[in-house]
């Protein structure tokens, strides 16, 4: 029996450790160039990521190519046992390029042309670039297609930014000619163009939004980033193809950021093979690092959902510092570890840096890096990433294994445009993204695996789905929803849900608009915003089925909600609305829909949580009570489960187990009463499958049905 998925690329079945690693700055200095290989065995590093920013070595001339130094390097790599991840080089440009052609530079909001220079700032509709991309793709993989060094194509880098050059105001034309069919008409009513005596009467009038032009028009903005997504997208695919064509069995991925505004990642991720991201926490913030560890799992959480659940990469991690943070704190002892051993827990199979070796000059020679400029294996970081290597190498069993969650939160791009343009809500505090990762801890801290989707995705293999915030309707969420729930699904709402439709239109007839307040059983009548600092509170109904008591503090948001077949589990305590219903649960087909009308206290999203956790019988990844700043997580082929236990903290804890038995993957050692883990440690144990971790990861599970809450 094989594990659920394959390896990124099967011809190489061991967790990837590696990272960017750039040749081309030494090619003056050769014998770096062997010492790399020396060091990379002694830091058991695997695959190095080259050419990301190589144009100008390879191209240095307008067609006149060089591929001398990167043919030594694929062989060298290869000669050393190692891999390349090989990356096209339009991250950034040539200067010659620019000065031929100045139609790559990017144009700004406001309408002014780049001058030449930084990097990732092309136009991505220039025809010209599009070109001399194609040019150089091609080349490279023409060249290097049978080489064995290559394992993986890394396309650009960090793709991002938008242009508005005439050339995108056209293609941004074309593209909105075609959403809207060629008629004007629906795109002014979808636009709500009346109001302002903005309706448009020639595609030729419409211009991307300005800040010297319009920028209100909500329709316009969210179409506009949509159009920076698919434009993004084309250009991506326009890079493929080239590689498609000469090596269609080399996978590909794009390097993405997490929660990056600018594009929607889940446009992107279908065409990809392989999702990867560079994860920048910032560790070791005063009050310590359980807030950081928490958010740094849900992107990882993101990353795998990304990928529909297969496992992805961490293409770029620092091994120490980040240059660009606010303060540039090193990675205290441990950490390295812990947050390496993080992203595999919630389903990578790699660690890769950035970087490999500090380079000399310019912006990030003072970057973390495997190799600093004392250029030698003795000292703490190469320590460090070198006992990363060791233990990736232990963790041979865990490479195409699966997280096998139950419970999905929806975080959702368009929507987050969305709430980030209204008017009408209080400008501070919105936290779209933050309200979502709140409601993400109380499953971080208990050990539940949780999928981080959007609402394109299919929602029929959870047993939980969390919508917080859900402003703006789309891809038919409504209706999934409402089928998920009467199938036997629980769905959690909060304030601020079912507002406006996919081009910004506000729902008529009530909110949650499109059947929404049906399945909730509430109408969402009005909705009140404090002060800063302004509180109201919460009670808890007595013997209420999730166990809430008490009061719970209330702030920032209030939606005043009449109950329309949904029974009241809290009410507000002040104000002209105390005594309405402030927290609801509604019986909807076979299953429950609660809403949560008022963004509240940290203490009642523990209560509550807690209570919907027992309600469903939710996995946990590990059978014991985790101390705070402390998470575990689990990945399973079904036969056995590999379980991350890990410790944010910088104090030791430990924490007695409830009966299973575990052998420590690193040591083999057994565990059955205690595990101890030091500052920032963390452990990898392997254990006999839970008889309900499902591997059949590619079929949705029935929906059974379950308890109502
Ligand atoms: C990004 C880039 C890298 C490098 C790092 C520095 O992730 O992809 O080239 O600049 O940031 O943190
Ligand atoms: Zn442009």
């Amino acid at each position: 029996m094989s594990n659920p998925y394959p390896p990124i690329n099967p011809a190489f079945s061991r967790m990837l450790h590696g990272g960017d690693y750039n040749p081309d700055q030494w090619q003056h200095m050769p014998e770096v160039l062997e010492e790399d290989m020396r060091l990379a065995k002694l830091a058991h590093v695997n695959t190095m990521t080259v050419g990301v920013f190589s144009w100008a070595a390879l191209e240095p001339a307008e067609g006149r190519f060089e591929f001398g130094w990167l043919d030594e390097t694929m062989d060298r790599l290869a000669d050393n046992d190692m891999y390349a991840v090989l990356a096209t080089p339009s991250g950034s440009r040539p200067f010659w390029l620019s000065q031929q052609y100045p139609e790559v530079l990017r144009v700004t909001p406001d309408r002014r042309r780049n001058l030449p220079g930084l990097r990732h700032n092309h136009c991505f509709t220039s025809p010209v670039y599009r070109e001399k991309t194609t040019i150089i793709n091609s080349l490279l993989a023409e060249r290097y297609k049978d080489h064995p060094a290559l394992l993986v194509w890394h396309v650009s880098n960090e793709y991002g930014g938008e242009c508005h050059c005439e050339l995108c105001q056209e293609a941004f034309r074309a593209w909105l000619r075609k959403r809207y069919n060629d008629d004007m008409d629906a795109l002014n009513r979808a636009w709500w163009t009346s109001f302002w005596a903005h309706t448009y009467t020639d595609w030729s009038q419409i211009e991307s939004p300005s800040p010297i032009g319009e920028r209100f028009l909500h329709g316009l903005v969210i179409d506009w980033k949509r159009f920076v997504t698919d434009q993004t997208l084309d250009f991506m695919l326009h890079e493929m193809k080239p590689l498609r064509e000469h090596t269609p069995d080399i996978p590909i991925t794009n390097n993405f950021m997490g929660t990056y505004p600018g594009l929607n990642y889940w446009k992107m991720a279908e065409h990809l093979d392989a999702i990867s991201w560079d994860a920048y926490p910032m560790w070791h913030q005063p009050d310590g690092n359980a807030e950081m560890g928490c958010a740094t799992s849900y992107n990882h959480d993101l990353n795998r959902s990304l990928g529909g659940g297969k496992p992805f990469m961490l293409m770029e991690c620092t091994p120490s510092n980040t240059n660009w943070h606010e303060t540039c704190k090193l990675k205290r002892p441990g950490m390295h570890k812990l947050s390496a051993m993080q992203a595999v827990a919630h389903g990578s199979d790699t660690v890769q840096y950035f970087q490999w070796r500090k380079s000399r000059g310019s912006s990030e020679k003072l970057h973390g890096a495997v190799v600093d400029h004392v250029g030698h294996e003795n000292n703490r970081v190469f320590r460090e990433v070198a006992d990363v290597g060791v233990t990736l190498e232990k963790l041979d069993d865990v490479v195409g294994t699966a997280v096998d969650a139950k419970v999905a939160i929806v975080y959702d791009w368009e929507n987050s445009w969305a709430i980030g343009e209204l008017q009408g809500l209080g400008k501070e505090n919105r936290n779209y993204l933050q309200t979502t990762r709140r409601h993400y801890q109380r499953f971080w801290q208990r050990g539940i695996a949780v999928d981080i989707i959007d609402q394109s995705c299919d929602l029929t293999k959870y047993d939980l789905v969390i919508t917080p915030m859900l402003y703006m309707l789309r891809e038919n969420m409504a209706e999934k929803l409402r089928a998920f729930v009467e199938a036997g699904g629980t769905a959690v709402a909060t304030y601020w849900t079912g507002i406006v439709n996919e081009t910004d239109l506000c729902y008529l007839g009530g909110w949650p608009g499109d059947g929404l307040g049906e399945l909730f059983g509430i109408w969402d009548e009005e909705t009140d915003t404090l002060y800063d600092g302004e509180r109201n509170a919460i009670v808890a109904e007595a013997d209420n089925a999730l166990g809430l008591i008490g009061s719970y503090e209330t702030r920032e948001l209030h939606a005043l909600i009449h109950l329309k077949g949904a029974q009241a589990l809290a009410s507000y305590k002040s104000d002209f609305y105390a005594g309405r219903p402030a927290v609801t649960v509604n019986a909807f087909g076979k299953g429950a829909a609660y809403y949560i009308a008022s963004r509240n206290d940290e203490r009642f999203l523990d209560d509550f949580y807690t209570g919907l956790i027992a309600t469903l019988n939710l996995p946990r990844a590990i059978d014991a009570d985790l101390p705070r700043g402390v998470t575990a997580s689990c990945r399973t082929d079904g036969r056995s489960d590999y379980v991350f236990v890990m410790n944010f903290n910088d104090h030791a804890v430990s924490m007695a187990l409830n009966g299973s038995t575990y052998e420590n993957m690193e040591t083999g050692e057994s565990i059955g009463a205690a595990i101890e883990l030091e500052p920032f440690g963390v452990v990898m144990l392997k254990t006999d499958a839970k008889p309900t971790a499902g591997v059949d990861v590619q079929v949705p599970r029935d929906s059974q049905t379950r308890p109502t809450g």
